[in-house]
């Protein structure tokens, strides 16, 4: 069994009057260690699939499984604690909160009690180390650049150590050189055995990963 599996996932949005069938019936297996890139224009459901695999919106119908979980029969409770368990999540407008440092934001996933204050600081330099922003770490959003932002932003995904991790577009806002670097940073951390799924409408990120899904209108192609 593949660490996920997507069977027959179809979502339905309603806007008034209308349905926005945004996925179809989609399956995929995606196994553990695997780089996949999910590709597709703007408005072909990949915003929809990634939201849907990562456990944050309920799909019409069909089932999403992980490690064989069934992820919609947990209870929400339970889901939101399988996701601060497995999941790390990047998106494209970082998210990043303005009057926090970037070690501080970084340590925003650390919640559990276990864990001491000094820890988790410890924990969020290390993250933000292995994206290469230690000397930075006392800064605020508004002090890094928007390549820098978006590896903070990676830090405070991978800082919980998580099974898969989960980016919308981290390249979006971006300009060549730091899309470059940011796909080689997810290119490193799947060498060392993270798994990632990424969403992207850009062909050229699809050289980093080694499968790429193509998505049009709700279904794969
Ligand atoms: N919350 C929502 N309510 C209504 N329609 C939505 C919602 N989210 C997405 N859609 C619609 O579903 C379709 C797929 O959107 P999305 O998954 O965001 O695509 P992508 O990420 O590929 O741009 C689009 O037609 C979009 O307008
Ligand atoms: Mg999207």
């Amino acid at each position: 069994m593949a660490l996920i599996e997507i069977s027959n996932l179809t979502k339905h949005y309603s806007c008034g009057d209308e349905t926005v069938e945004a996925l179809r019936g989609v399956d995929i297996g995606i196994e553990t260690g695997e780089f996949i890139t999910i590709m597709g224009q703007s408005g072909s459901g990949k915003s929809t699939l990634l939201s849907i695999l990562g456990g944050m919106n309920h799909p019409t119908s069909g089932k999403v499984t992980v490690n064989g979980t069934d992820l919609y029969a947990l209870g929400e409770e339970r889901l939101a604690d399988f996701r601060a368990g497995n999941f790390g999540f990047v998106f494209q407008s970082f998210h990043l909160i303005p009057y926090l440092t970037a070690q501080e934001n970084v340590m925003l996933p650390l919640t559990i009690a276990s864990l001491k204050g000094d820890e988790k600081r410890q924990a969020a330099l290390q993250a933000l180390e292995r994206v290469g922003l230690g000397g930075k770490a006392d800064r605020l959003p508004n002090q890094l650049s928007g390549g820098e932002q978006e590896r903070v932003a990676i830090a405070r995904a991978i800082v919980n150590r998580p099974h898969i991790l989960f980016a919308d577009e981290p390249t979006g806002n971006l300009d060549t050189a730091n899309s470059e670097a940011v796909m080689a940073l997810f290119r490193e951390l799947n060498d060392e055995g993270q798994t990632v799924v990424m969403v992207t409408h850009n062909p050229e990120n699809c050289q980093y990963t080694d499968r790429t899904i193509h998505i049009r209108d709700g279904r794969v192609i």
